[in-house]
């Protein structure tokens, strides 16, 4: 009996934890994208597929010579650079990484990939 009891305070504790815990999770704030322009498939497949799509296109590109396709990296960080930082990984708002340090993800593609946006270079702001 003082066991069941008990168990019935830990699930009732718990209930709550779990109320509280999902009531305070705070979600990412995902800088728009540059006015006017629709991303390379429909938002949803993005947020799901992204990274296959990078990979793909990259195997494309390095084993297959094709250049300025669709799901091409430089592409993505010309309309998803910060008006602010002009780049998708430079601060912790910036796109990439404003979804990346929410969902504990850490990608390496910075360190030999520019963060920047090409327009950046040309002064040609959005
Ligand atoms: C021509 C401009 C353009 C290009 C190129 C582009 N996007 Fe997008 N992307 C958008 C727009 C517009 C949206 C819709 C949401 C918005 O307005 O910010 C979006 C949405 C997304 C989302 C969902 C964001 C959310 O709010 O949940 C992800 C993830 C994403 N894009 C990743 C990428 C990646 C990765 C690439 C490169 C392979 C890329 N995009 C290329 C314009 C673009
Ligand atoms: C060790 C350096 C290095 C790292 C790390 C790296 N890349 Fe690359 N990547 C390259 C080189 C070099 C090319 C070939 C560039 C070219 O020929 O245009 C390339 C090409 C690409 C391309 C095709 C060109 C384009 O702009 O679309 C994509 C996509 C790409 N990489 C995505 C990624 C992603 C995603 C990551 C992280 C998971 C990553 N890369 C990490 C060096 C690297
Ligand atoms: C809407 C949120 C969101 C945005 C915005 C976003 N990502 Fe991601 N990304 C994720 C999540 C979540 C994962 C982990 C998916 C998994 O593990 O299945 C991920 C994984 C990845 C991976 C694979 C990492 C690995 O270890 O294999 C790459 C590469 C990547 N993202 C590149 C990018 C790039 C480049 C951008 C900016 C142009 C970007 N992502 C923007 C949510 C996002």
């Amino acid at each position: 009996m003082r066991q069941a009891l008990a168990l019935i305070v830990l699930l009732a504790a718990g209930a709550v934890c779990a109320a509280e815990g999902s009531g305070r999770t705070p979600l990412p704030v995902i800088e728009r994208a540059a006015a006017g322009t629709q991303c390379v498939e429909p938002p949803e497949t993005m947020r799901r597929s992204h990274m296959d799509l990078l990979k793909h296109q990259r195997d494309d590109t390095v084993h297959g010579g094709i250049r300025g396709a669709k799901h091409s990296l430089k592409g993505c960080i010309d309309c998803h650079a910060s008006r602010a930082t002009m780049s998708v990984a430079k601060a912790p708002g910036d796109f990439c990484i404003a979804c990346h340090s929410y969902a504990a993800v850490k990608i390496d593609c910075f360190e030999c990939h520019s963060s920047k946006s090409r327009l950046a270079a040309t002064g040609a702001l959005r």
